[in-house]
């Protein structure tokens, strides 16, 4: 653009400077005719002008020939190794593992302290004695009652049935003595089924028959006495009958 402008102003110069020359003979020639007859010698050339004004930019030039392609330049040295970056959000909770082997078993423990005292004694305890105070001589084939109580610990003989009732299972021992008044047969019965016999043909005034029995009891079974036909049992002043009963061993 400078050196277009320079070439303008060249121009131009070179342009004012002809216009001058062509002037030049036309006022000669004005003048020639005018004033031919008293004319002097001719004048100094002009000044030169003052330089015209800048012309108009040129046209666009041509497009120039397309660059040389850039080379790509040889990769450089490998850099210092980057800080790590910062940690990323915790992943999904993973599906349930399978059950780790059995753990070892635990120390001992220490031993606990003394119990409470048992209570054998009181629990297993069944003892009875009782005894039949009447004259009347007992019905046949049914439960004889022995009305009077000596010793019934839990109430277990039941002196309106006549009945012994097993509450604690074991060994029990069962015995009578009676006073009898004529021949009498005593049967010991469990649950309805004749157990021992004991039959006394009277040979004397008064005498006292007597039988015993072991047997082993299971809660609910009862046990009680029973006459036939033969049933000359009292229990009057001097002549008692007594049935007892007692646990021996528990189970
Ligand atoms: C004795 O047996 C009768 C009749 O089953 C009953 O009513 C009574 O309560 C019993 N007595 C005892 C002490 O169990
Ligand atoms: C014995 O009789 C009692 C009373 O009827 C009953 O509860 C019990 O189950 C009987 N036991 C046996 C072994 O028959």
């Amino acid at each position: 653009m400078l050196q277009s402008t320079k070439m303008g102003q060249s121009f131009q110069e070179q342009l004012g400077l002809a216009l001058t020359l062509l002037l030049l003979p036309l006022g000669a020639a004005v003048t020639g005719d005018t004033n031919h007859n008293c004319y002097g010698a001719p004048g100094l050339p002009g000044m030169p002008g003052m330089p015209g004004k800048d012309g108009r930019d040129g046209l666009k030039g041509a497009k120039g020939e397309p660059g040389i392609p850039a080379v790509s330049a040889a990769q450089g040295p490998k850099g210092m190794k980057g800080e790590p970056g910062s940690p990323g959000w915790p992943g999904k909770t993973g599906p349930i593992g399978p059950p780790g082997p059995r753990g070892d078993p635990g120390v001992m423990g220490t031993a606990g302290g003394p119990g409470i005292p048992g209570s054998y004694k009181q629990k297993h305890q069944s003892a009875f004695s009782v005894k039949r105070q009447t004259g009347v001589h007992p019905l046949k084939n049914v439960p004889v009652v022995f009305n009077h109580v000596i010793t019934n610990t839990n109430n277990d003989y039941n002196t309106t049935t006549g009945k012994f009732t097993c509450k604690l299972p074991g060994l029990y021992y069962f015995v009578f003595h009676s006073s009898q008044t004529a021949n009498l047969c005593v049967m010991l019965y469990k649950n309805k089924s004749k157990v021992a016999s004991f039959c006394d043909h009277k040979t004397n005034t008064m005498q006292v028959s007597s039988g015993g029995i072991l047997l082993r009891l299971e809660a609910g079974q009862q046990i009680w006495l029973e006459v036939n036909d033969y049933n000359a049992m009292v229990g009057i002043s001097g002549s008692d009958s007594v049935f007892s009963g007692f646990l021996l061993f528990p189970d």
